[in-house]
């Protein structure tokens, strides 16, 4: 079994790439997990002084237990104001950490998500790559899908039932999954 650990850059309860990496858990193909951690709203900001043992707050040992136990990560992300969403920045910094021992290091990561604006999110996403490439993951700089018009394109459809969608995410979870593959070999 290959495991997709999905991080979505949105807290909203009705969020349109939520829904997005739901559609990716629903159409896993054989052999595949993908989960959708929700637990990055509860990591606190950053601090190197609650990072330490005694103080590590629980929330950022289950994200980093999360990543441990993914073969990659697949992150679905709005733009906020032409970059990462707070939350996911956030959460790769507590990703990033302990330095030399980051869960993420060599990690598959790839990144794809949907914003309101005509070129749907690509600065929060290319910032994202940067952010986890320099974090030490492998970024898987090929794959790439960036949905326009978010809100109005899924106001009445779910992307689960968008045909265009629902096989873009195949072909996205396909390179995800062959990059852990080319990983273990
Ligand atoms: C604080 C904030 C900043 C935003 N900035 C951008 C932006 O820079 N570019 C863009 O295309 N959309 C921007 N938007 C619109 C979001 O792309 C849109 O609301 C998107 O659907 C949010 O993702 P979600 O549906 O998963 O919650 C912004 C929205 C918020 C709330």
């Amino acid at each position: 079994m290959t495991h997709v650990l999905v991080l979505v850059g949105s807290l909203r309860a009705g969020s349109t790439n939520k829904q997005i990496a739901e559609t990716a858990v629903l159409n896993a193909p054989e052999g595949v997990t993908l989960s959708v951690y929700d637990g990055i709203a509860h990591l606190p900001f950053y601090n190197e002084d609650i990072d330490v043992d005694g103080a590590r707050p629980e929330a950022a040992v289950a994200f980093r237990s999360a990543l441990s136990g993914a073969d990659a990560v697949l992150v679905v992300t709005p733009e906020h104001n032409g970059t990462i969403p707070a939350v996911l920045k956030n959460a790769i910094d507590w990703a990033s950490r302990p330095y030399g021992e980051s869960q993420i290091s060599g990690k598959p990561v790839a990144v794809i998500g949907s914003a309101f604006g005509q070129f749907g999110g690509v600065w929060a996403q290319d910032e994202t790559r940067k952010s986890f490439g320099i974090a030490g993951a492998n970024v898987l700089e090929d794959v790439k899908l960036a949905i326009p018009g978010s809100v109005v394109r899924f106001a009445e459809v779910h992307p689960k039932d968008d045909a265009e969608v629902v096989a873009q995410l195949a072909e996205v979870v396909s390179a995800v999954v062959a990059s852990t593959r080319s990983v273990a070999a």
